[in-house]
């Protein structure tokens, strides 16, 4: 067998009270079950870093390593009025090489009926910027207040939203693997 992708699960929102955990945890068990992958979470709440975008910040030099690590990505992004939240962006804004030409996977979720679509698309063109390659089929979760079965359970139907992970995942995979070897043959921009 190959190598195992290693995959940067990234949590996209940082505020007290957030659902994140929910999403993300949701996905890193689904990502578990699979022996392809080896997920390191980084979350965005851990990693709030200076909008200022210094170049000398020790918070920053300690992710590096991390994200430079990474095959690939799959970003849990709530959707912010209509876009991406803000410390999720400074992350993004505060590297740049360590992203280049990797793929990128989306879960997305939101109070409304878009169900993060908006802020997924916007990743996808500030992913672009990196030479990434964004996954066309994505996880999301519209009304996410309504993913919840009664007993606070999230999500209420695991098996649509493993399927729509999996199709996901599954894409990200051969992505990541082609990625990877042609890069071992030739680095990218060589
Ligand atoms: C500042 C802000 C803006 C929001 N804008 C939208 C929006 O444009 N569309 C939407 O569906 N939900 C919107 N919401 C609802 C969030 O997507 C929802 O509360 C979600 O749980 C936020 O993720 P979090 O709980 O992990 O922070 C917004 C929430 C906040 C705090």
């Amino acid at each position: 067998m190959t190598r195992p992708v290693s995959v940067v699960l990234l949590v996209g929102s940082a505020r007290a009270g957030r659902l994140a955990p929910d999403v993300a945890g949701w996905f890193a068990q689904v990502a578990a079950r699979r022996d392809d992958i080896v997920l390191d979470v980084v979350d965005v709440a851990d990693h709030l870093l200076p909008a200022s975008l210094a170049e000398d910040d020790a918070g920053a030099a300690a992710l590096r390593p991390r994200l430079a690590g990474a095959d690939a990505y799959v970003v849990v992004v709530p959707e912010y009025n209509r876009s991406v939240p803000g410390p999720l962006k400074t992350l993004i804004d505060s590297f740049q090489s360590e992203w280049e030409a990797k793929p990128v996977g989306f879960v997305g979720y939101g109070l409304g009926t878009a169900g993060g679509v908006r802020a997924i698309e916007h990743l996808r063109q500030i992913f672009a910027e990196f030479h990434c390659v964004g996954m066309k089929d994505i996880v999301t979760f519209p009304r996410v207040l309504d993913q919840y079965d009664g007993e606070g359970r999230f999500p209420a139907d695991p098996e649509g939203a493993e399927a729509a992970a999996k199709l996901m995942l599954d894409q990200l995979l051969w992505w990541a693997e082609a990625l990877r070897e042609a890069k071992a043959v030739r680095p990218y921009g060589s």
